[in-house]
């Protein structure tokens, strides 16, 4: 595995990939690397005869009084789980490389990133769309692999690489979890025992709506029963609760198409996302 920190240097080393007619899957990550980024490599792996993962912590997508400084950054570790993951680059920019004196640029797809987490997080999916392009330039992979658990995102990539011609195929990977059902996260470190032990009422609530809606329960009534399940179970904030067209990310009243129900809470120190798919009976 190399391990890159300049733009000329990539390019050479992926210009000899392509020369050689090699495919190139790119995972994008800021590291604090988990058995979910873990399976984005192994897909990557299955997908294209080359693996790039980057790890660049992006200023851009945290907000003044979010944990920019506080992320989790484990370079040793993280380079040893690529190594032995079979990566072939590790693409590791620093903020000037990413973003020299003088950067301007700001990528922002209009709509989806409005409401849901963008609404709790002005400016974040700007950063995310921002860095993502560069990245998708930096690399020109064929494939860049994301995780579904961060559905808004993903919906946000889809359609900026759509309608940018990117010519990059952006694949949605499962959300993995721990054995009791938590999305694995980077942040769940942040989580006191007792706070971990409660955070699993996210996915079970998640769960049993999803399965309520779906056996053709007021949709309504089920969503405004999550809230007070999670308050209940010792979440001090739910941030939204929301069933949404799985590709609009538009509110949906009817179950009349792919439904994804998605929810945003704070416990403790976290603030913990999640969603699964609500689909109408065949
Ligand atoms: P990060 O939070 O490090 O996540 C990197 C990738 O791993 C994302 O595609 C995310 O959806 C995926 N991921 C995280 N937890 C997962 C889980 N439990 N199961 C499956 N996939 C999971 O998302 C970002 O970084 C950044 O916004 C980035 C896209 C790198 C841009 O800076």
């Amino acid at each position: 595995m190399q391990t890159i920190h300049d733009r000329a240097a990539l390019t050479a080393h992926l210009g000899s990939f392509r020369a050689a007619g090699e495919t190139i899957a790119l995972v994008p990550t800021m590291g604090a690397l988990h058995a979910g980024h873990m399976a984005l490599v192994a897909e990557a792996k299955k997908r294209a005869t080359r693996v790039a993962v980057s790890i660049f912590v992006n200023p851009k997508q945290f907000g003044p009084n979010e944990d920019f400084e506080a992320y989790p950054r484990r370079t040793e570790a993280d380079s040893a789980k690529l190594l032995t993951a079979g990566v072939d680059v590790l693409w590791m920019p620093s903020v000037d490389e990413m973003y020299p004196t003088g950067f301007a640029t700001n990528i922002r797809v209009a709509g989806l990133p409005d409401r849901l987490c963008g609404a709790a997080r002005p400016g974040h999916f700007d950063g995310v769309a921002t860095v993502v392009a560069k990245l998708f330039n930096q690399v020109r992979p064929d494939i860049a692999i994301f995780g579904e658990k961060d559905w808004q995102q993903l919906a946000i990539i889809r359609r900026m690489a759509a309608d940018l011609d990117m010519g990059i195929d952006v694949v949605g990977f499962p959300t993995q979890r721990e054995d009791d059902g938590l999305a694995l996260s980077s942040r769940n470190a942040y989580l006191t025992a007792e706070e971990r032990a409660a955070a699993v009422s996210l996915p079970r609530a998640l769960g049993h709506a999803a399965r309520t809606i779906e056996g053709g329960d007021n949709i309504a009534r089920t969503l405004s029963s999550i809230a007070p399940a999670l308050l209940k179970a010792g979440f001090s904030s739910v941030d939204y609760v929301e069933l949404v067209d799985a590709e609009t990310l538009v509110p949906l009243e009817k179950l009349n198409r792919p439904g994804r129900l998605l929810a945003a809470a704070r416990i403790g120190k976290a603030r913990l996302i999640d969603n699964l798919p609500v689909l109408p009976a065949a």
